[in-house]
C-alpha cells in the first residue's frame, strides 16, 4: 500500500470554521472501523455513503476505512469489494480518482468477534494508519452486527484499550438497531455499552433522522410563523404517520421473524417522527436542547386503550403487486409456517399535554402495501360553521398538512376551493412544495449525513438512552397484548392492510389516508 501524503503536524481544516455555517462541514483526520462490513447494510448503504462523502470532499485526506470480517481478504480484495458496492449504489458519480484516494486508506482485518487476537490485529492496523496516514488516534467503531454480538465486541474494544482515547483524540461507538427487543433488554444493552463508552461517545443510528425531509419538520415548524399557531389541539383533529412499503420480506427471515413491524420501525422511526411533530420549541438547536424536548414529549406519550380497539396488526398473504402475483409471508423462505410475526402494525398514541390533549396520533407501518410512501399528515378540524348549502360542500374534506417524507419529497397543504363555474361548489385542492422543483441541490442519503455527523462528533441526530427506553416503554404493552393474542389477521399483498386497521379508525368516524 502506498503512503499517502500526511497532513502537516497540527493540521486543522481551514474550512471547518464553526463561526461560518455556510462553509461545508468537513471531518477531521480519523479512521472508521466497520464490523459486519460484508452485510447488506454495509454493502447497500455504508460503503456507498463513505464514498459519496469522499466525493463531496467532506472527508479529510487521512480518512481511513477498516473492514473487519471472516473473509480471507487482503486490503486490495477489500478495496475491490468496496468498489463494487460503490459502483452499484453510490448516489454521486463514480470517479476513479476519488476512489483511488479513498482506497489508499482501506485496510481489511480478518477475524472473529470472540478472538482476542483479532482485536489486537485491529489495534495494529489502526496504529499503522496513525503512523502512515495521520489518523491521529481518532476512531469510530461501527457495529453493523446483530445485538447479540454487541457485548463481545464491546468487551474486546475495552480490553484492547481501543475504546479509551489517549489525551487529544477520540473514540466513538456507532450502533445499529434493533436496540433491544423490549424495555428490559434495551436497558441491559445500554448498560453493556455504557460500561465501555460514555453517552457522548455513543451514536445510536435511527436512519430516519438523517433524512432531509425529517430534518425539515423542525424547520417547517419553527422557522415559520404560519404553522405554529395552528399546531395544537384547537385546530388539529388527529395526526396520521404512515410508513408503507411495497417490498416483502424474502431473504430477511433471519432478522425479521419474531421481530415484526412494531419493533422494526414503530419503536424507532415512527416514534421519532411523532416526537419531532409533537415536541415543543427547543431553546436552541444544540443537541441537548432538542433531545430535552423530544424526551419530554416521549414521556408524555401514552397508548390509547382498549388495545383491541386502538391497535391493529396483520400479516401479508398472497396477492398482486406491480402486476405480479406474490406469495404470503408464511410461504417466504426461512419463515416458520406458523409464524405469528406481524408485517403490519398500527397503534394509537395520545400525548398528555395542553398542546395535544384529545388529539390521537395514529401510527401505521406495513410491508407489501399498495405503494412505498412515508408521510405525516396533520388533519385539521372542520370549520366550526359553514355558510353554504350542504350540496355546495359535498366534496369538501378536512384541511390537511402533509409532510411527504418519501419518495416524492415535499409538503402538501390541502384546503377547499371554489370549483370554477356559475354555482358555488367547494372542493379539495392541493398546494404543493416539491424538493425537486424548489431546490437545485439534491438531498444527501441519510447515511451520508449520519456518518459525517459521527466523524464530526455531532450528536443531534442520534437518539439518546432515554429516548430509546421511553419508546420501548410506550410499545411494550402492545407487544405483550399481541403476544397473548394468537395469529395476526392476514391481508392481501398489494392492499392497504388488515380490516382491523380500517375499523380502528372507523370507530371514531375517521379513515386512513390513501397516499
Ligand atoms: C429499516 C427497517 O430500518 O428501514 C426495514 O429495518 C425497512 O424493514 C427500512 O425496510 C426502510 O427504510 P427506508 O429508508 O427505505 O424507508
Amino acid at each position: 500500500m502506498t503512503k499517502a501524503a500526511l497532513p502537516p503536524a497540527g493540521w486543522t481544516n481551514p474550512l471547518r470554521d464553526e463561526r461560518d455555517k455556510r462553509m461545508p462541514r468537513i471531518a477531521g483526520p480519523c479512521g472508521l472501523v466497520v464490523f459486519g462490513v460484508t452485510g447488506d447494510l454495509s454493502r447497500h448503504k455504508l460503503m456507498p455513503a463513505v464514498y459519496d462523502l469522499a466525493n463531496r470532499g467532506l472527508l479529510s485526506p487521512s480518512f481511513s476505512l477498516v473492514g473487519f470480517g471472516r473473509r480471507d481478504w487482503d486490503d486490495a480484495g477489500f478495496a475491490d469489494f468496496v468498489r463494487d458496492c460503490v459502483q452499484a449504489k453510490a448516489r454521486t458519480p463514480f470517479r476513479e480518482e476519488t476512489f483511488a484516494r479513498l482506497a489508499q486508506g482501506m485496510r481489511f482485518v480478518q477475524g472473529a468477534f470472540d478472538e482476542d487476537a483479532s482485536f489486537e490485529r485491529i489495534a495494529d492496523a489502526l496504529r499503522g494508519l496513525d503512523e502512515d496516514r495521520g489518523t491521529g488516534g481518532n476512531y469510530a467503531f461501527y457495529l453493523s452486527v446483530p445485538p447479540k454480538d454487541f457485548p463481545v465486541v464491546f468487551k474486546h474494544l475495552s480490553a484492547t484499550g481501543l475504546a479509551h482515547p489517549p489525551e487529544g483524540s477520540w473514540r466513538r461507538a456507532v450502533v445499529e438497531k434493533p436496540f433491544g427487543h423490549d424495555l428490559e433488554s434495551a436497558i441491559e444493552l445500554n448498560g453493556v455499552i455504557k460500561e465501555v463508552f460514555d453517552e457522548r461517545s455513543i451514536f445510536r443510528i435511527d436512519h430516519y433522522l438523517g433524512k432531509e425531509t425529517v430534518q425539515n419538520i423542525l424547520a417547517l415548524r419553527f422557522a415559520n410563523q404560519l404553522f405554529e399557531p395552528i399546531w395544537n389541539a384547537h385546530y388539529v383533529d388527529h395526526v396520521q404517520i404512515t410508513m408503507a412499503e411495497d417490498i416483502g420480506l424474502g431473504g430477511r427471515a433471519g432478522y425479521y421473524d419474531g421481530i415484526g413491524a412494531a419493533r422494526d420501525v414503530i419503536q424507532n422511526h415512527l416514534l421519532q417522527l411523532l416526537a419531532l411533530v409533537a415536541m415543543e420549541e427547543p431553546v436552541s438547536f444544540a443537541a441537548h436542547e432538542v433531545t430535552t424536548e423530544k424526551t419530554k414529549v416521549l414521556s408524555a406519550a401514552k397508548l390509547s386503550y382498549p388495545l383491541d380497539e386502538t391497535t391493529a396488526r396483520g400479516q401479508y398473504a398472497r396477492g398482486w403487486q406491480g402486476g405480479q402475483e406474490v406469495c404470503g409471508l408464511l410461504e417466504e423462505e426461512g419463515f416458520a409456517s406458523d409464524s405469528t410475526t406481524e408485517t403490519f402494525a398500527a397503534i394509537t398514541v395520545e400525548v398528555d399535554s395542553r398542546r395535544w390533549a384529545g388529539v390521537p396520533f395514529y401510527l401505521r407501518t406495513g410491508k407489501r402495501l399498495g405503494r412505498r410512501v412515508t408521510e405525516i399528515a396533520l388533519v385539521f378540524k372542520r370549520a366550526p360553521h359553514l355558510p353554504f348549502d350542504e350540496a355546495m360542500t359535498e366534496e369538501l374534506g378536512q384541511n390537511a398538512l402533509v409532510i411527504r417524507v418519501q419518495p416524492d419529497e415535499g409538503v402538501t397543504l390541502r384546503f377547499g376551493s371554489k370549483v370554477p363555474g356559475s354555482a358555488m361548489r367547494v372542493r379539495d385542492v392541493n398546494m404543493d412544495f416539491n424538493y425537486g422543483q424548489a431546490f437545485t441541490e439534491s438531498s444527501p442519503e441519510a447515511y451520508e449525513r449520519l456518518i459525517l455527523d459521527v466523524l464530526l462528533g455531532e450528536p443531534s441526530l442520534f437518539p439518546v438512552t432515554d429516548e430509546v427506553e421511553l419508546s420501548w416503554k410506550i410499545l411494550d404493552p402492545v407487544l405483550e397484548h399481541w403476544g397473548a393474542g394468537g395469529a395476526p389477521e392476514q391481508y392481501p399483498s398489494g392492499g392497504w392492510g388488515p380490516k382491523s386497521a380500517t375499523e380502528m379508525l372507523a370507530r371514531s368516524g375517521r379513515t386512513w389516508r390513501r397516499p
